[in-house]
């Protein structure tokens, strides 16, 4: 598996960026101002995170997901390496990734691998996603914001 930017010209795996965030509209503002990365394995494209530069040295991880057929593999803990990685090399000192209160598996992973908790954005989802969004039987309401500074 290689994990590269995407070729100048090529389309955003859209179907990818969907499972981590039901907002077409917030993925086509991201993708235009940050930089998009891809896991591709036999042609194929069975990962994708997105980085955005926010404040001065910092990056955001506005949007990581696998292909479901291809997820419990340990390709979302190489593409988190791979940001975390790439964004030190880059210069910036912190990175900074947001997900929701319900996101268990997604809290852990980023704790495992060196994110805190720095705070919480209360009904972030509920003001800005229609509908009510479940998962793991968990009303998702509010944006829980971790990050990770390079030393
Ligand atoms: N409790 C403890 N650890 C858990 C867990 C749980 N409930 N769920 C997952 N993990 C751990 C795994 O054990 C693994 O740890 P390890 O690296 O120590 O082995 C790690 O999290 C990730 O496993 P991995 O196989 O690399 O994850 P993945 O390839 O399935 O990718 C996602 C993870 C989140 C990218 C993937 O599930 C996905 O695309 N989900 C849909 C999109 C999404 O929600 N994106 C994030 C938006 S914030």
């Amino acid at each position: 598996m290689d994990i590269r930017e995407l070729y100048m010209n090529e389309e955003a795996p859209l179907d990818l960026l969907l499972l981590a965030d039901p907002s077409r509209k917030l993925i086509d503002e991201y993708l235009n101002r940050g930089k998009c990365f891809v896991a591709e394995n036999n042609h194929k494209l069975i990962g994708v995170y997105v980085l955005l530069p926010t404040r001065p040295a910092t990056v955001e991880l506005v949007n990581i997901a696998v292909a479901e057929s291809e997820q419990g593999k340990g390709i979302g803990k190489q593409l988190l390496l791979d940001a975390i990685q790439r964004s030190k090399t880059k210069g910036y000192q912190t990175i900074e990734v947001g997900t929701g209160n319900s996101s268990i598996g997604q809290l852990a992973l980023y704790q495992k691998y060196g994110f805190r908790i720095t705070g919480i954005d209360p009904d972030f989802f509920t003001r800005h996603y229609d509908g009510k969004i479940f998962e793991n039987g968990i009303w998702c309401r509010d944006m829980i914001r971790l990050s990770r500074d390079h030393f």
